[in-house]
């Protein structure tokens, strides 16, 4: 049976992998409670609009900042605290406004991207690719914080795959022949439009009194000098994504889909040349005590209409263990025997410190 600690050892920063709803969140959560338990000063990103992390950690929630979460919460739990944990909830339009904060040249240039009606749009868009803002946060609190471990939960729903591509789709934007069209100093007015496009848009200008044409090529112009911060931040962030020190582990459930996606992810993993730390498969049903005939005497003692529910209730866990068993297997199978830690399903959901404490007992390997 492989321990997390085996996965992480000497690691910076690990990525919680996988498909919706597995677990990820909860395993980020529970990865950095144990790591700071150890000694060290962690910090876990959470992408969870659900807030589920700030919940479980007992918190109305988290801000867009590193917020330390107070050891005391942890006692009580067979959690003594020896390092720091600390949480932030990724809050995507911030991190972007913090970014053209970063990357202006000066004040002047600042307020005039963020208050020209062109950014506003864009930025709402482009921060609703998380990926993309989180990987501006990554290269933050890589730089900035004096963390000794970044744990990084990854986007619900969302292919975990987009969030590999972010870094190259994000350079290659900015090296793409249509901006380096706009940010060509000759502005948009000359030879990028037309002579009739030029008059739609004075039109335009004179129907609505926006002038498009004004506020397009100002954003642009604003934009142009950012453009190598932009750059040099995603090739940072590409190369701590397949740094040594990082290690993507994917988070599954034993059952037939997410099982299939992990599958497929490995192989991009693999073909992006990403390091990959092992498998955590979460809720996984453990076979019944009882199996098969129900202990003598148990129908004497609590009646036969409780008997045969307890009967039929060990027969269907029985049924689901040998289902994950063999989801299992397969995966195993797929991907070579990786290193493979197993987190049982429980009875409740994991929202509190105490569920949280079970799901790291689990990973550490002394439940
Ligand atoms: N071992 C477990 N036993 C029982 N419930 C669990 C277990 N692990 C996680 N859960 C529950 O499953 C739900 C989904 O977990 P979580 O939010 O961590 O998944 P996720 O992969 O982050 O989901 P999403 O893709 O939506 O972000 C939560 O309600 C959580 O409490
Ligand atoms: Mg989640």
């Amino acid at each position: 049976m492989t321990s997390v600690a085996d996965l992480i050892a000497d690691k910076r920063m690990i990525v919680c992998a996988g498909s919706g709803g597995v677990g990820k969140t909860t395993t980020a959560a529970a990865l950095g409670m144990g790591a700071a338990a150890l000694g060290a000063k962690v910090v876990v990103v959470t992408i969870d609009p659900a807030r589920r992390l700030a919940n479980s950690l007992g918190l109305r929630e988290l801000g867009n900042e590193p917020q330390r979460i107070d050891s005391s919460r942890f006692t009580g739990h067979g959690v003594e605290m020896r390092g720091e944990l600390w949480a932030l909830t990724l809050d995507p339009k911030r991190t972007f406004d913090d970014l053209i904060e970063d990357l202006a040249p000066d004040r002047r240039t600042l307020e005039e991207v963020l208050a020209n009606p062109i950014y506003q749009q864009l930025s709402s868009a482009v921060a609703g690719s998380q990926e993309f803002t989180a990987i501006a946060k990554l290269y933050d609190l890589d730089l900035h914080g004096d963390f000794d471990l970044l744990v990084l939960d990854t986007p619900p729903s969302r292919s975990a795959l987009d969030f590999l591509d972010a870094p190259a789709r994000l350079t290659g934007f900015f090296h793409g022949r249509g901006i380096m069209a706009f940010l060509r100093p000759a502005g948009l007015g000359g030879r990028i439009l037309g002579h009739s496009t030029g008059l739609a848009f004075a039109l335009l200008r004179k129907v609505t009194g926006v002038d498009v044409l004004e506020d397009v090529s100002v954003f642009f112009r604003a934009l142009g000098g950012m453009v190598d911060g932009f750059v040099a931040r995603a090739d940072r962030v590409a190369a701590l994504l397949s740094d040594p020190a990082t290690t993507f582990l994917i988070v599954t459930s034993p059952r037939h889909d997410p099982v299939e996606e992990a599958i497929f992810f490995h192989r991009r993993l693999r073909e992006a040349g990403m390091p990959f730390g092992g498998l955590v498969v979460n809720r996984v049903h453990e076979a019944p005590v009882i199996d098969g005939a129900l202990p003598p005497g148990l129908a004497e003692e609590v009646g036969d209409a409780l008997a045969t529910r307890v009967a039929t209730s060990a027969r269907e866990l029985a049924a689901l263990a040998t289902r994950d068993a063999a989801n299992l297997a397969h995966l195993c199978v797929s991907l070579g025997d990786p290193p493979i830690v197993i987190v049982p399903e429980r009875r409740d959901d994991v929202h509190d410190v105490e569920g949280l404490a079970h799901v790291r007992a689990h990973l550490w390997g002394d439940a």
